[in-house]
């Protein structure tokens, strides 16, 4: 099938090169020149495993090619994806929806052949149905210019992964004949018995907004037991596997440490915060806010133990960070509980020194005034204190013998529970974690 795919962000180049793999002809779509001149060569704009490979293969065939004009796309494509991102309105818990209005106000004009638009971006519950009365309104006369929404839900990290093999398909459609499009572009997936649920536009919508939302109360969750746990003497990795162990719970998602970060899971529940207010529905979400309040009490805590490591102050301490992205296999920096704690550090009169495999380029633009370090040694050298807090397998991989004698004293702590913490203190280390009391 001819397929556009509009927005070239995390989400937009991912999936334009996986239709492209899937055998369709894509078109993808996006205002900055310079990506979408990088992306015609077959660069990927940023780190995702499998994705570099898979672009430049579908550019070279052909499959898959890149514009930046929406009259382009409009005459191309029998499907148009809209991949453009929803970021957190600033000053304000709501999503900033004017990308996917602009792509849909350009596009309509356009429009000279029926077609299917299809929203893949998270969107408060009810943009969609707006959005199909705007599409309808502004087409060309005489064409029908259908809307749909497919969110996905992919992991960054995985997103090849999940795109090309998805746990589930989520359709919303306001005919027949719409479904029987999606249901022809996702044809090979189904051939495998993807399961595949077919749903109006708002329940699909708030699919996407409640399962981000389940995911972050997870987290929280686990995190708020990490709280007890150390007020109790306990252990929250030991008590999250023994709970994940309960197949009406699942182990997933109960990570105790930093919390989470990334583009997605915050801006996602305040948005639905927000949503749910101008419901009526405020209260049904109002537990939100402490999904939120805990997890972002995780980065004070871990600032707070460190500082303790350190000796009661940062002021004149060299501290050594290990992790810059917001998880492991990406160099996505965007909410890093990283880096948020590393900011936090570095306002105490601390010198901070980052590490991170792939996320450093990002780093530094983000946050010019933080040292940074190419190895993991060197960000250690002479550190009072070394904070491990993305957990990339480079970490799990160190050795504590080895790093010894490049500190200036042997202090960590592991905020992600994953270090193999007492071989770290059978080499000398003192190590603190978080939510472990007696480990
Ligand atoms: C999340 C969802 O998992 C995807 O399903 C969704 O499609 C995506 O948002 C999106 O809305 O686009 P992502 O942001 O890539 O995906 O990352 P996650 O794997 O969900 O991790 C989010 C954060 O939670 C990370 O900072 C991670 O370190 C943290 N986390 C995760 C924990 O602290 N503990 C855990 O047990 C799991």
């Amino acid at each position: 099938m001819r397929i556009t795919v509009i927005g070239t962000g995390y989400l937009g180049a991912v999936h334009a090169a996986c239709m492209a793999e899937l055998g369709h002809d894509v078109l993808g779509v996006d205002t900055d020149e310079g990506k979408i001149a990088a992306l015609a060569e077959g660069e990927a704009p940023f780190y995702e495993p499998g994705l570099a490979d898979m672009l430049l293969r579908t550019v070279r065939t052909g499959k898959l090619r890149f514009t930046t004009s929406l009259a382009d796309a409009a005459s191309f494509g029998e499907v148009h994806f809209v991949c453009v991102g929803t970021p957190q309105l600033p000053g304000a818990l709501g999503a900033d929806l004017s990308h996917i209005e602009a792509v849909i106000d350009g596009l309509a004009p356009y429009v000279t052949r029926d077609c299917l638009v299809v929203g893949k971006s998270t969107v408060p519950v009810g943009t969609a149905a707006r959005l199909a009365a705007r599409l309808a309104d502004r087409a060309t006369e005489g064409v029908t210019a259908n809307l749909a929404w497919n969110p996905e839900f992919l992991r960054e990290g995985f997103a090849v992964n999940d795109t090309l093999r998805p746990g589930r398909l989520v359709v919303g459609v306001t005919s027949a004949a719409d479904d029987a499009v999606l249901r022809a572009v996702y044809a090979q997936l189904l051939e495998v018995n993807t399961p595949y649920i077919v749903t109006d536009l708002a329940t699909a919508e708030l699919t996407k907004v409640a399962a981000n939302s389940f995911l972050a109360t997870k987290i929280s969750f686990i995190n708020a037991m990490a709280n007890v746990c150390e007020a109790a003497g306990a252990d929250v990795v030991t008590l999250a596997d023994a709970l994940g162990h309960d197949p009406r719970i699942g182990r997933g998602f109960l990570s105790a440490g930093l919390g989470f970060g990334g583009g997605c899971l915050g801006k996602d529940i305040r948005a639905f915060m927000a949503r749910a207010a101008e419901l009526g529905v405020a209260d049904s979400v109002e537990f939100l806010h402490q999904v939120d309040a805990i997890n972002s009490g995780r980065r004070k805590h871990a600032v707070e133990l460190a500082r303790d490591l350190a000796g009661g102050t940062f002021a004149g301490r060299n501290v050594a960070i290990l992790g810059a992205a917001f998880k492991p296999e990406t160099d996505d920096v965007r909410d890093s509980p990283a880096l948020g704690v590393a900011v936090a550090i570095l306002a105490e009169g601390a010198n901070v020194r980052v590490h991170d495999p792939r996320a450093l380029a990002n780093a530094r633009l983000a946050y010019p005034d933080l040292g940074y370090a190419n190895e993991p040694e060197k960000a250690c050298e002479d550190a009072d204190v070394v904070l491990h807090l993305t957990e990339w397998q480079q970490y799990r991989e160190l050795d504590p013998a080895m790093l010894l004698p490049v500190v200036r004293s042997p202090r960590m702590l592991d905020s992600r529970n994953v270090l193999p913490v007492g071989h770290w203190r059978a080499s000398g280390w003192t190590v603190r974690s978080m939510g472990r009391a007696n480990v």
